[in-house]
């Protein structure tokens, strides 16, 4: 590095973490009193999910974010399991909790969101100062995932401009309005999916055409690695106006959670390792496959990732 510091990693913030909450509740009926069947509490958001990916690779990976401290434990000891260094920075009050009773006798699904904790000003500015740090010694800083109810909206293009102050490359996946904005902040790779490219453009985009016209308006605004994610098709990835298209494998669908962020790991695996555009989006493409064949953000083994690395069509 030109600037003397050794580098090594990844760094990502999740701005809204969520703890996933199942409960099972045969005949659950509203306005009476439930018993719970079965339980069960994941941990999520997805710079979570990609700090678990890339962990999973060996990749050396740090996380940070807000974290209510009240639900802290199970992220603590999911950090601590994987040896993913934990920053979060700790707010008053709960995580966003999503809560889904589902009764397998009757057939219903009910959701019920938390909004998350409230922020302050002070918890805002630890983080931007967090991020600053810790990008210093970090190759790639990540910001995935919604903002909390009470952010700012232009939070993620502020830390994308103080990762890059740091001398650390960028990758945001969000949406609208933080996605918006941060896009202004001209972070090195975004990977918005078909649906977050046509509100980011507010125009239609529909095939190859289109998509390849939007990747190029977005090199012009500064942005240099764009991946455009397109589920079961595979993706379209530019960078310095070289265009990948890759064709995901067809695999069995259990869940797609995860998927997004197992193929932005994948690609920032590869990069790390010195790969080619084509040589990132092939382990992109093969890993968000993986995703979807498991309950939850998991891989299956590696055998089975390097079995759909080879069944990627990549032109
Ligand atoms: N049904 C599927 N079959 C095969 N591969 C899939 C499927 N769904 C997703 N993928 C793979 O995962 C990648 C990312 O999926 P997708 O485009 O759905 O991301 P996303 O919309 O950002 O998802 P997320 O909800 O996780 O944010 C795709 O480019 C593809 O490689
Ligand atoms: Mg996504």
């Amino acid at each position: 590095m030109s600037d003397g510091l050794e580098r090594r990693g990844v760094l990502t913030v999740t701005a809204n973490p969520a703890l996933d909450h199942t409960v099972i509740v045969p005949h659950f009926r509203e306005g009476a009193v439930n018993r719970v069947r079965e339980e069960r509490r994941d941990i999520g958001g997805k710079g979570v999910n990609v700090a678990a990916f890339l962990a999973d690779a060996g990749v050396p990976v740090g996380v940070t974010g807000f974290l209510g401290i009240e639900d802290a434990m199970p992220f603590e000891r999911f950090f601590a399991e994987r040896n993913i260094a934990d920053d979060f920075v700790r707010v008053a009050g709960t995580i966003r909790v999503n809560l889904k009773i589902v009764d397998d006798a009757g057939g219903s699904v009910t959701d019920i969101n938390f909004p998350g904790p409230r922020l302050e000003t002070a918890d805002v500015d630890l983080l931007a100062a967090t991020v600053e740090r810790l990008a210093r010694s970090r190759e790639w800083v990540v910001l995935s995932g919604s903002l909390p109810p009470d952010a700012p909206t232009d939070l993620y293009a502020r830390l994308v401009t103080a990762a890059r102050e740091a001398g650390a490359e960028t990758a945001l996946d969000t949406s609208g309005e933080a996605l918006r904005l941060g896009v202004e902040a001209r972070p090195t790779l975004i990977k918005p999916n078909i649906d977050e490219l046509r509100e980011l453009l507010d125009r239609p985009v529909v095939g190859g055409s289109h998509v390849a016209r939007a990747v190029a308006e977005l090199h012009r605004r500064g942005i240099g690695v764009v991946i455009v994610s397109m589920g079961a098709e595979g993706g379209i990835f530019g960078e310095d106006g070289k265009i990948v298209q890759t064709r995901s494998p067809s695999v069995p669908l259990v869940s797609t959670v995860g998927a997004g962020d197992a193929s932005l790991a994948g690609f920032l695996i590869a990069r790390l390792a010195g790969g080619t555009l084509e040589e990132c989006a092939v382990q992109a493409t093969a890993r968000g496959a993986a995703a979807v064949t498991t309950v939850g953000p998991h891989l299956p083994p590696p055998e089975r990732v390097a079995e759909l690395v080879r069944l990627v069509e990549a032109s």
